[in-house]
């Protein structure tokens, strides 16, 4: 480590091993947009109250934009010895325009400029996160509106349970996702509001404005207490945990995929391109994208579980722990980020098969609830008309048969009560037509909700 970086202090070179254990700029290399708007926002405010002349402010900004260009033609040297992003640059910067260089950290600290940069990367990390499910809503909405008369099994324990739209659970994991980009949405605005400024903990000496920083970097404002604006990183556990739940649910919509092409649901059939075959077995196609979302979820729980544990027992202010935040946080986004890509190709090219959804709704006595239902329409206690059912469901399962297979005497003998209509309420159809309440599975309602979301997904393209 060079002596500039430390000051006089320092007598010994850092050891070999204490160098390469500390270095983070393999990690935190991607900060270096935001590392390199914070410092020309920083050096801007330093001229405009006069605690840096013109003439070196211009300076700084210049070589910064060269910095900046350069790493975008991919020339800038990373160098580990020179520890983190942060350090990097500035040590380019000094090399390029001379002692000027010097003067970019006058009133400012690692620490504030680090809790800077996470907050904007994140910031604009969940506004990348919330477009990729937007992407994936579009998907869903496409697909439902295109399969609102593909009737089956809706499932509660996994068993065949009543009858429902497949447009209304395709409905239903956009409701979930929308719930997540909501969420996402929430810890974006909290995040937004600017450590800079705050120095190493407790601001500095120098005549800043912070308020001019903030609003150079587009922060709702300065964070109020430079000690909670050094050390604090709930910002990160509030969009990891976000992600960790919509993980949780890709996972969730993953596993159905798998499921329903199966050979034992066969609902669905994946296209081509996102499923994988077999070295050996070679009638196979596998679905290893889902799968993979599936599998991909304990990373981001773990990274959110990996933030919670470095930050529990840190006293106040920066302490170096925090530094391993970035590797949970790059990796939990990143990872999300593929999920949600991969979903959007995986459903949007799949096919589902009408009449196979249809005959699994034929075994299983998905209508044994219309039988209640009729009966108690007509004035039997819904108890007594689910114990009814239930001795029909026992009948016809002896003899082999289905529900609208058994004569009106074996649902004669069971109440006096039935007459031939019951077989009109017997059709899977009329079964999912009469649930024609709000957020129910009937054509106008899942209709009615395909166009809401549209109209939803339509308003944030246009604003
Ligand atoms: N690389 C460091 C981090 O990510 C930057 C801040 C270092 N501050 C310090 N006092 N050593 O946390």
């Amino acid at each position: 480590m060079s002596d500039k970086a430390w000051g006089g202090r320092f007598e010994k070179e850092l050891d070999a091993i204490a160098a390469s254990f500390s270095a983070s700029v393999d990690v935190d290399v991607r900060l270096w947009p935001q590392d390199i708007d914070g410092s020309i926002a920083h050096v801007r405010m330093l001229a405009d109250q006069n605690i840096l002349s013109k003439q070196d402010a211009d300076k700084i900004v210049d070589g910064l934009e060269r910095i900046r260009a350069s790493i975008e033609r991919g020339e800038f040297d990373w160098d580990e010895s020179k520890e983190d992003v942060h350090m990097n640059i500035e040590a380019a910067l000094t090399t390029a325009i001379g002692d000027a260089g010097g003067r970019l950290h006058t009133g400012r600290s690692r620490n504030d400029q680090v809790a800077t940069d996470m907050r904007l990367w994140t910031r604009q990390a969940c506004a990348d996160i919330v477009a990729d499910i937007d992407a994936l809503l579009e998907v869903l909405v496409d697909k439902a509106d295109g399969h609102l008369d593909f009737l089956m099994p809706g499932y509660t324990h996994l068993q065949r349970a009543q009858p429902i739209r497949l447009a209304h659970h395709l409905m239903a994991w956009a409701e979930m996702l929308d719930r997540d980009r909501g969420r996402l949405l929430d810890a974006a605005k909290r995040m937004n509001e600017s450590p800079l400024g705050s120095a190493a903990l407790a601001g500095t000496t120098f005549p800043i404005d912070r308020d001019a920083t903030a609003k150079a970097l587009g922060f709702d404002h300065a964070m109020r207490n430079s000690l909670d604006a050094v050390s604090s990183r709930d910002f990160l556990l509030e969009s990891v945990s976000a992600l960790a739940i919509c993980a949780v649910h890709l996972s969730r919509v993953a596993e159905e995929l798998v499921l329903w092409s199966s050979q034992e649901f066969a609902f669905m059939q994946m296209s081509d391109a996102f499923t994988t075959g077999s070295s050996i077995m070679p009638q196979k196609k596998n679905p290893d994208m889902p799968e993979l979302v599936r599998g991909k979820t304990g990373r981001v729980v773990g990274s959110l579980v990996n933030l919670l544990v470095m930050l529990k027992g840190l006293p106040l202010t920066y302490n170096r722990d925090l530094q391993e935040d970035k590797a949970p946080v790059f990796d939990a986004f990143d990872t999300v980020h593929d999920c949600l890509a991969v979903l959007s190709g995986a459903i949007g090219s799949a096919k589902f098969d009408k009449d196979r959804m249809a005959a699994s709704l034929q075994a299983g006595f998905l209508d044994a609830t219309e039988v209640a239902d009729w009966l108690a329409l007509r004035g039997v206690p819904f108890r007594d008309a689910h114990h009814v059912s239930g001795k029909l469901v026992q009948r016809a399962a002896r003899e082999g048969k289905t529900l609208p297979e058994l004569p009106l005497e074996a649902y004669q003998d069971e109440h006096e009560a039935f007459d031939d209509t019951i077989f009109y309420a017997l059709d899977m159809e009329t079964a999912v037509e009469r649930r024609d309440v709000v957020g129910g599975p009937a054509r106008g309602r899942v209709a009615a909700a395909i166009a809401e979301l549209r109209g939803r997904l339509q308003a944030r393209r246009d604003s």
